[in-house]
């Protein structure tokens, strides 16, 4: 009865973790949980005010698919502001994140291409390309080189056919910035080589110690061969809303918006007037929140330096640490066993690709307290 293209597809690693955990908590465990990718902050209150008068005022029917106007115009304005990317509102659709990433790869890569993706990479990457019939091409990135993609490891992956180069900057599970060489590098290739690039963006605004986020389309001639995503869903606490935003060249946003059409239609009509708030308004529960990360990011780096099996570089955005860890076990076999033995839940490093292997995935978008305790709790199991 099942499709074959759906034997090309894993089950999700991260998935698999926080079910388990979930599971054990059931059981009466008190699991301290460092696996989802979820801020723990609510939605800023004026969001979800400014969702409630939508829907009081009956905002609630069909809009256009690529969005509500006044949302694509206010995205374009502070993508051009913010990130130097030189769009209009007639670049953006306004979708969630990963169903960004999902059109994208499903209206630009044919049956064979490949696409080159950094390795480790956010788990739905990978599934997204084999679902559309092309092939993920793995760039091993490492600690040495601070989990970057760097240009020169790209250039050597690159074969006839190459369809895309697929980037997340700050990343996901590693907690790395693009700098600005590897971006310039990557832009490059990208035109040498005729490629479209897909550029994940949805961390960019949790960037810690003054580093500074680098959009790829806002270099030379690169709006036309980009395709970049972002969102609402990290950046404001609004993981449950499922909305976010794509900015495509012409040629690509109309491929995008035929799948765009005959799939989801559109984002929920009174989300999108939350999304606007989001927007528009003040950014200071922005500013807040990402405080906060960087405060609970020294913290777990604190922590764990005191744990002498786990070795750890300081990640500079998003909200993940990935240390390596000591011993001959495989990462899923370590993190059943902190599961296990200290009832806390990480993800292994191998669900986000070979290069993984060896680290644990630490999202650290939960209380001070917890962390506190659940790093505790792996220092006295590991010990
Ligand atoms: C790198 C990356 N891109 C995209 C997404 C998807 O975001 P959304 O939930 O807003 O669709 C995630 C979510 O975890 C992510 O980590």
């Amino acid at each position: 009865m099942i499709a074959e293209r759906i034997a090309r597809v894993k089950e999700s690693g991260t998935m698999k973790m926080k079910e388990l955990a979930g599971q054990k908590k059931a059981e009466g465990k008190k699991i301290i949980s460092f696996t989802v990718g979820e801020p723990d902050f609510d939605t800023p209150k004026h969001i979800v005010e400014a969702a409630k008068k939508a829907l009081d005022e009956g905002k609630t029917r069909y809009l256009n698919a690529a969005g509500l106007p006044e949302l694509r115009e206010a995205i374009a304005n502070a993508s051009k502001a913010e990130n130097a990317i030189p769009c209009d509102s007639s670049n953006v659709i306004v979708t969630p994140s990963k169903h960004a990433m999902f059109e994208t790869i499903m209206a630009t890569v044919n049956e064979g291409e490949e696409v080159i993706m950094p390795d480790p990479a956010w788990v739905s990457y990978e599934p997204a390309t084999a679902l559309a019939g092309g092939r993920a091409v793995p760039v091993k990135t490492t600690a040495e080189n601070e989990w970057r993609v760097l240009p020169d490891a790209v250039a050597e992956l690159i074969t006839p056919k190459t369809k895309m180069i697929l980037l997340n900057s700050p990343s996901n599970p590693c907690g790395s910035i693009a700098t600005k060489e590897d971006i310039e590098g990557i832009a490059d290739l990208a035109k040498d080589h005729n490629l479209v690039v897909l550029s994940d963006e949805v961390y960019e605004k949790i960037v810690f110690d003054g580093n500074k986020h680098h959009s790829i389309a806002a270099e030379p001639d690169m709006l036309e061969r980009t395709v970049t995503i972002s969102g609402f869903s990290k950046t404001y606490a609004m993981t449950g809303w499922r909305t976010g935003w794509l900015i495509a060249p012409k040629p690509i946003f109309k491929a995008i918006s035929k799948v765009q059409q005959h799939s989801i239609t559109h984002v929920t009509t009174f989300a999108q007037y939350g999304a606007l708030a989001a927007m528009v308004e003040s950014q200071e529960p922005v500013n807040m929140m990402v405080k906060e990360f960087e405060e609970r990011r020294n913290l777990v780096m604190e922590l764990l330096g005191e744990i002498p099996q786990l070795h750890c570089d300081v990640p500079k955005g998003a909200f993940y640490a990935f240390p390596k860890f000591d011993g001959t076990m495989n990462s899923e076999q370590m993190a059943l066993h902190l599961m296990e033995k200290a009832e806390v839940a990480m993800t292994g490093g191998s669900a986000f690709g070979a290069s993984g292997e060896g680290h644990l995935r630490i999202s650290y978008a939960t209380s001070k307290e917890n962390i506190k305790t659940g790093l505790e709790r792996v220092k006295a199991a590991l010990g």
